[in-house]
């Protein structure tokens, strides 16, 4: 797939982070096709993150994605899933690569900067999920 869906978290606005992260994307080699600023709502952050509900700190993940602002892209280059899951690094910025998004800005596993699709599959319906046709270029 060539495609994979972001979202810069609340995190990385908040700390003013955003325009050097997507300095760091657009670097890499990625090319942005659809792009806004938008803040979820309690129940659009419960029905993204449904996979993780029976996690302890499900809760938690979803008060601080409805916390402020986020920036959800869809992003476009020739492997776009795994590029973009090395470009951010691990969950954990403790656990990430140097010159990672998350080892450079996340401030914790749960407080890390940023989402990546973690399948084509995936990446469709979470690009689905934040915009329509006609807000892709
Ligand atoms: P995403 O790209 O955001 O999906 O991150 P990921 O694929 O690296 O991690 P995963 O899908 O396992 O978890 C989703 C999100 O839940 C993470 O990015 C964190 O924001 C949050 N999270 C995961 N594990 C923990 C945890 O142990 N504690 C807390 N507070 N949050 C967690
Ligand atoms: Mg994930």
């Amino acid at each position: 797939g060539n495609r994979t869906f972001t979202m810069l978290k609340p995190d990385a606005i908040e700390n003013g982070h955003m325009g050097k992260i997507l300095d760091m994307i657009i670097g890499a080699g990625f090319t942005i096709k659809a792009m806004k600023l938008t803040r979820l709502t309690e129940e659009q952050a419960k029905k993204f993150y449904e996979v993780h509900k029976e996690r302890p700190f499900y809760g938690e993940l979803v008060e601080y994605m409805t916390s402020g602002p986020i920036v959800a892209a869809i992003l476009e280059k020739d492997n776009a899933v795994a590029d973009f899951r090395t470009l951010i690094g691990a969950t954990d910025p403790a656990e990430a690569a140097e010159g990672t998004i998350r080892k450079n800005y996340a401030e914790s596993k749960g407080r890390n900067a940023v989402h990546g699709s973690d399948s084509d599959e995936n990446a469709e319906i979470e690009s689905n999920f934040h915009f329509s046709a006609n807000e892709i270029v």
